[in-house]
């Protein structure tokens, strides 16, 4: 047989997943085999499918203590386990860090900081009691690895998560693996809003060595390899999707310099 990437019978949860990054992760685990919840604000207006199946839907701020509660609940009651956590939900706007109020940086850590730690927390209680354990990722961003002008809090909480990836994949080894997968630029429904029309986003992504942006597929892939049991002995790590990441910008200001 192929080697393939199977999650068969297995139980994830992904928050935010019914649009953007998070909608690539739910498609390709189900894809994979696994049944899907996923959990956001709003419900999406389609569920995403893929592999003959459809994600489950339940309502969660996962800013919130008791709803990151409820869903791990609903998942339990609905599904009887817990087998891979993918904390995805996130964002931020951007800001000065100058002038952004202290409640706006307290408000972007919460949403990509502290609503990881806990969700993560929460799924690990489940896990530990299982014959398989499980695996939690974080999706986190380059923003975490290099300067993040216009989004200071938002870069500080991504790697406060690589971080956290290595501190909880020793405490909570071997029963649970934890991975960060990082990624540059992907073309969301929100693209438009920062990079402008089809145009603007191909220009943007000429400036990738792959020569493209990511699509949240990509993004999806990593996942399922990292949820499955392919990944048997990747725990503390960070996946760094970024296409070969960005060039140096002193290399345009400087002289006698070779592509
Ligand atoms: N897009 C990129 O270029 C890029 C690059 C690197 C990393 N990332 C990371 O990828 C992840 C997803 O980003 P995205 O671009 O796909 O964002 P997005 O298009 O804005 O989608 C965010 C998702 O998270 C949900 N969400 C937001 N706040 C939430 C909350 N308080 N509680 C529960 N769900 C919440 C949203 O649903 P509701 O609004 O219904 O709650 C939505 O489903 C983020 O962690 C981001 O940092 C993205």
């Amino acid at each position: 047989m192929a080697l393939a990437i199977d999650l068969a019978g297995r139980v994830a949860i992904v928050t935010g997943g019914g649009r953007g990054v998070g909608r690539g992760i739910s498609e390709r685990l189900l894809e994979a085999g696994a049944d899907v919840v996923i959990c956001g604000r709003n419900e999406p207006e389609r569920l995403p499918e893929a592999g003959g199946r459809r994600a489950c839907f339940t309502p969660a701020d996962v800013r919130e203590l008791d709803q990151i509660e409820a869903v791990a609940d609903f998942t339990e009651q609905r599904f009887g386990r817990i087998d891979v956590l993918v904390n995805n939900a996130g964002g931020a706007p951007a800001a000065e860090a100058a002038t952004a109020s202290p409640r706006f940086h307290e408000s972007i850590l919460r949403l990509n900081l502290m609503a990881p730690l806990h969700f993560a927390q929460r799924a690990n209680r489940t896990m530990q009691g299982q014959a398989s354990g499980g695996v939690i990722l974080f999706i986190t961003s380059v923003s975490g690895m290099r300067p993040s002008p216009g989004t200071a809090a938002y870069g500080a909480a991504k790697a406060g998560l690589h971080s956290l990836t290595q501190t909880l994949a020793v405490e909570w080894a071997p029963k649970v693996r934890v991975v960060s997968v990082a990624a540059g630029m992907v073309r969301t429904e929100q693209s438009a809003l920062h990079y402008g029309d089809e145009e603007g986003i191909a220009a943007v992504g000429a400036t990738v060595p792959l020569g493209r942006i990511a699509e949240p597929e990509d993004i999806g892939d990593a996942c399922a390899f990292a949820a499955s049991e392919r990944a048997a002995y990747l725990s503390g790590a960070v996946l760094l999707l970024h296409g070969g990441g960005e060039r140096p910008a002193f290399l345009a200001a400087a002289r006698n310099t070779k592509p």
